[in-house]
């Protein structure tokens, strides 16, 4: 069978999540552990798949873009400076990291860290729905242009940051990227601005 990134084929991974979805996230997170054969960049060249983690009845689900050298080495999400910092956020949003999921629109890390490519994030689409569908956040917050994109169209993150926004009948919060706040000290600043504004709208919930 032709693989998904080249082939007209129902790739194999396909068919197995509209046969037999996960009923659980364990399932769901076995299934993403032993996930392979894609033929997907990605998903061939990273050290392991990087599951999302957290509370799996969170009121708040943060969702990032991709993993990056870190994740990829520990396999898990947000770990390196990025993460770092996003912990810092957390804190001023008044989040507990326990208490929230956390997870990426793509699983596995893009080579060199280069933005994940349109296929790619639409080959993760399934994982990120099921996700959600297991959490039912009441809150999502994507984290970045590229998280944002697979919520809303239309909409850049720098118009939507910081406040509570409705699409296709989620309520999303978007953040900028912590690792575009790494690089740049104003962004930096407002992202806790967003995190104090992040707190009332919880505590609004
Ligand atoms: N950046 C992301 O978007 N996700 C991670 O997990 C780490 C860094």
């Amino acid at each position: 069978m032709c693989d998904a990134a080249g082939g007209a084929d129902i790739p194999p991974w396909l068919v197995r999540m509209a046969s037999m979805p996960p009923r659980s996230l364990d399932e769901l997170r076995d299934e993403l552990l032993a996930h392979g054969g894609c033929g997907f960049e990605p998903c061939e060249t990273a050290t392991q798949i990087v599951p999302g983690e957290g509370d799996e009845t969170a009121q708040v689900m943060l969702v990032g873009e991709a993993p990056g050298r870190s994740e990829d080495e520990q396999g898990r999400p947000f770990v390196g400076r990025a993460g770092r910092l996003l912990d810092e956020v957390l804190v001023e949003a008044g989040l507990d990291r326990e208490r929230v999921y956390i997870t990426n629109v793509v699983k596995a890390r893009p080579p060199g860290n280069r933005d994940p490519k349109a296929p790619e994030v639409a080959h993760w689409m399934p994982w990120l729905e099921a996700e959600l569908a297991f959490v039912q956040p009441r809150l999502v917050v994507p984290l970045g242009r590229h998280a944002l994109a697979h919520f809303a169209t239309g909409i850049t993150i720098t118009a939507a940051h910081g406040r509570p926004i409705t699409e296709r009948g989620r309520t999303l919060f978007p953040l900028y990227h912590p690792a575009a706040a790494l690089r740049s000290t104003a962004l930096r600043q407002t992202m806790f601005e967003d995190a104090r504004a992040l707190r009332a709208a919880v505590a609004a919930l």
